[in-house]
């Protein structure tokens, strides 16, 4: 794709990649001011350009501190431009360290900001339907921002809540009603999603590949052998919350009112944010073993827009962004002219994004920002099907003694592990790649 170019913006860095097309980060080269520019290519997916417009519907009845802002967007040709709120601190799924978690209190204080994010979505009709740690953001300060309402949809309209009935999602974030029903409320599914984020948060790791009775973890879970990890990694209070929340009937599930009522969600803990990460920084020493891998590309949305659920109309009584009122609405160079738009013509300078990508660090996290940019850019492509990939780890692994596990689903597929090491592979027959993990040393 050509690198577009708006006035004194330049597109420096790619933030993120998906199905829909890629986010990148764009710098003002006088102010400095930075902005997300979700880039979705129209022309990929049949359904895109409805699918695209809910997004930009729902992102404009958005306004909370617990997600991401939207600026505005603008249309050229085939494309769409949708303009965020840039989010400094990267992905909350950078500040898992793999096995092992995170602290406490850092986990707490996320967590309260996810409820927070959602509460307020959930208050307004909106439910995100795809919370992972891939999703949450953190800005500057490492406040979390929820983000991506690719998959977001109106559940309450005008004091009426309607049951949902599209399967979408990512499998291991998902509520097991999702699975087994054909209607389900929308609140419960979000809530689950949240307790799931604060396993891979507390723990390292995702408890399932799926909540389905041919998932042996999922079954052990219902069985409470909490002697097993994650549970066992996970301290006696976060855990009764745990299992209020990964509750598997949605009716006895617990609420979000009652979440904020509960003993470990309102304990003041050590708020020590900052030392406690440089403590939690280098290689996981945990024991060896294979746990699953928590960053999930697994999304699955089939049957779009089944009994018509798609077809839902919104109102917001909130202003919208890009009429003038806010702040960063005035001036040349402003994210008003980005939204707008000049000019799509000149190519970024090279120099500018050497300078950006170091300025425009993430300062509270443990990896500096090139740790965090070879981490995300690194991948290892063969030439085998994803059968064939997993067939050749498989035996190398064995050759040098390496433990190696094959996922329920068989498609999150391969890890192994020495002392020092810790390599995952997640095999795919449709791109044929393989993702590597790097440790977060
Ligand atoms: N990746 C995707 N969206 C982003 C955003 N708004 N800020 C930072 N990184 C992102």
């Amino acid at each position: 794709m050509a690198v577009p170019f708006v006035e004194d913006w330049d597109l420096v860095q790619t933030l993120g990649e998906g199905a829909y097309g890629e986010v990148q980060l764009a710098v003002n080269r006088r102010t400095e001011e930075a902005v997300a520019v979700k880039i979705v290519d129209m022309k990929r997916a049949a359904e895109c350009p409805e699918n695209i417009k809910k997004e930009i519907c729902i992102n404009k009845m958005l306004s909370h501190e617990n997600v991401v802002r939207f600026y505005g967007h603008r249309r050229e040709g085939a494309t769409q431009y949708l303009f965020l709120e840039y989010c400094r601190g990267g992905e909350l799924f950078d500040r898992i360290e793999p096995d092992v978690g995170m602290p406490e209190a850092e986990a707490q204080r996320f967590f309260q900001q996810l409820i927070a994010g959602v509460v307020y979505l959930h208050s307004i009709g909106i439910t995100h339907r795809d919370l992972k740690p891939e999703n949450l953001l953190l800005d500057e300060r490492d406040n979390l921002k929820i983000s991506d309402f690719g998959l977001a949809t109106v559940f309450r309209h005008n004091g009426r809540e309607r049951l949902l009935n599209k399967m979408c999602g990512t499998l291991p974030y998902v509520a097991p009603e999702l699975l087994r029903r054909p209607e389900f409320r929308a609140e419960p599914v979000d809530v689950w999603a949240c307790g799931v984020v604060l396993t891979a948060m507390l723990a390292g790791e995702l408890p399932w590949d799926q909540p389905s009775d041919s998932c042996q973890e999922y079954s052990d879970w219902k069985e409470r052998k909490t002697y097993l990890p994650p549970w066992k990694k996970i301290d006696s209070a976060p855990l009764a919350l745990l299992h209020k929340i990964l509750t598997e009937s949605p009716t006895a599930r617990i609420t979000i009112p009652d979440i904020q009522k509960d003993r470990w969600y309102s304990r003041p803990l050590k708020k020590d944010v900052k030392r406690a990460r440089l403590s939690s920084g280098g290689v996981a020493d945990s024991p060896g073993g294979f746990s699953k891998h928590i960053r999930s590309d697994t999304d699955f949305s089939p049957v779009k827009g089944a009994l018509g659920e798609d077809k839902a109309s919104y109102s917001t009584s909130q202003p919208e962004p890009g009429t003038g009122g806010m702040p960063w609405e005035s001036g040349a160079g402003s994210i008003d002219q980005l939204v707008q738009g000049f000019s799509f013509s000149q190519p970024a300078c090279p120099e500018h994004m050497l300078v950006n990508s170091q300025l425009l660090g993430t300062p509270g996290s443990s990896q500096s920002p090139w740790q965090r940019l070879v981490k995300r850019m690194t991948r290892f492509f063969t030439k085998l099907d994803a059968d064939g990939s997993y067939r050749a780890l498989k035996e190398v692994c064995e050759k040098m003694g390496y433990g190696w596990k094959m996922s329920c689903t068989n498609q999150v597929g391969l890890g192994l592990k020495s002392g020092l090491v810790k390599i995952k592979a997640k095999l795919s027959d449709i791109v044929s790649t393989q993702k590597v993990w790097l440790p977060g040393t």
